[in-house]
């Protein structure tokens, strides 16, 4: 087995403690809402709170112990009832919680047998086997490590949503504040024509949707050496960008007028001016941290701006790339993600300044491409040429595969370092308003 965030190789022991680690920062994730919350909503067409915690034990015994090695579960009822976040598709469907989902002792309980199993499992069981296709490079095995991860994101996200009356503060789980940078150097830059590799190398973990492989010829363009932030968003805000059709396909400004956006979902405007919603508190508006916004919103900025949002392979250039044609796999070169590198693994709750994270830069001096919020990308989100869903859960990715769903690249504040690749790739909806995602703008 192999994994980009491990290049000097990765052993069953690294598994083991990479699966703890991620079962407590669940449980400390799982502290966050007031237990009175735990049958609630905090996005309506989202399952309550309840379903997470029963989610990812459930997930881990599904796809590596029954999927992939076929033995017994631990119980048939949870096994089904929390095997797939399945969504609401409307308000009206959900029915009253406690109809549907179990005390939490239930879930607790669960959670630990699950535990017990899938520490052995990882432990002594044959997680690697090249002759079944969900064994082939401990793929069940890592796939529910990252899927953990994913939805600690997820849920993240959620609760920023609930009432400040409902959450009980808590520390940033690695808490570290960078330092504060003076003199920032801004405007845009120029990336020449290159190659841009999309994908991971096979036999590297990777998600279905990162594979084959794909080499794209990029034409030149400027990009901003900075994410947009609060400060410059609000310009747009105040030149009527959102009551002028101009700036708007016409797909999202229906979604302007219908949903009557105004402003970023994470802003608030009241009586003594604006806020930015923080995950434990209102802060008066940062000037100079990252707008978090719908890909609606920033492509609206950047047609507002005379430019565009960069596309995945643009993205891939502005990260990866390097004067001398060589592709980097991290953004900063070949070491892993460190905290040193930007703003993400849970140093923060919320984003920091933009270029807060100088070790962070690309070759050609771009900021914060990984961490302190993903980078949305014009790019649909679809299968490279040669597309096969995964052994291990083949409704990960095609079932998105729709031109509504975007690709996103980088990390947030929320993202654990060991999905910090070159080849990870995210998705959403362009008008979904809850994400931690940020943009910034080119120019051919
Ligand atoms: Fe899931």
């Amino acid at each position: 087995m192999r994994h980009a965030a491990f290049p000097r190789g990765i052993t069953r022991e690294d598994l083991v403690r990479w699966y703890r680690a991620g079962r407590k920062n669940s449980k400390a994730i799982f502290s966050i809402p007031v237990e009175s919350a735990y049958y609630e909503r905090p996005i309506a067409l989202r399952n309550p709170i309840v379903f997470y915690e029963g989610h990812l034990p459930a997930f881990a015994v599904n796809t590596l112990i029954k999927l992939a090695l076929q033995h017994g579960g631990i119980d048939e009822h949870f096994e089904v009832l929390f095997a797939r976040g399945i969504d609401p598709d409307s308000v009206d469907a959900v029915k009253n919680p406690t109809d549907v989902w179990p005390r939490r002792s239930a879930v607790l309980e669960y959670g630990s047998q699950a535990d017990a199993m899938i520490e052995d499992t990882l432990g002594y069981a044959t997680i690697e086997d090249g002759s079944v296709p969900q064994l082939r490079g401990a793929e069940a095995a890592i796939a529910i490590l990252e899927h953990e991860q994913m939805h600690q994101e997820t849920l993240l996200y959620m609760f920023h949503n609930l009432p400040y009356s409902k959450k009980v503060k808590q520390p940033a789980l690695n808490a570290s504040t960078p330092q504060r940078i003076t003199n920032r150097e801004t405007g845009m830059v120029r990336i020449p024509r290159g190659i841009a590799t999309l994908g991971g190398d096979e036999g590297v973990f990777g998600w279905d949707n990162e594979f084959p492989s794909l080499q794209v010829d990029v034409p030149e363009f400027l990009v901003d050496r900075h994410n947009v932030t609060n400060g410059e968003f609000m310009q747009f805000v105040q030149a009527g960008g959102y009551r002028d059709p101009s700036f708007w396909s016409e797909a999202n400004w229906s979604w302007v007028t219908t949903e009557k956006v105004e402003h970023p979902h994470f802003w608030l405007k009241n009586e003594r001016g604006w806020f930015w919603r923080g995950m434990f508190a209102l802060i008066p508006l940062p000037e100079d941290t990252p707008v978090y916004v719908t890909l609606a919103e920033a492509e609206a900025y950047a047609r507002w701006r005379n430019a565009r949002v960069m596309s995945e392979a643009e993205y891939h250039r502005a990260a990866f790339g390097t004067p001398s044609g060589e592709e980097r796999p991290f953004p900063w070169g070949d070491e892993p993600a460190d905290p040193s590198r930007g703003n993400f693994g849970f140093a923060n709750w919320d984003p920091v300044p933009v270029g807060s994270y100088p070790a962070g830069a690309s070759a050609w001096g771009v900021h914060d491409l990984a961490g302190n919020g993903w980078e949305w990308t014009s790019t649909p989100f679809a299968g490279f040429p040669g597309f096969q869903p995964m052994a291990s859960y083949p409704v990960y990715s095609s079932d998105f595969f729709d031109g509504e769903h975007y690709v996103l690249k980088g990390a947030s504040p929320a993202t654990s370092p060991e999905m910090i690749r070159r080849s990870f790739r995210n998705w959403f909806r362009g008008t979904y308003p809850y994400l931690y995602a940020k943009f910034r703008c080119v120019q051919s």
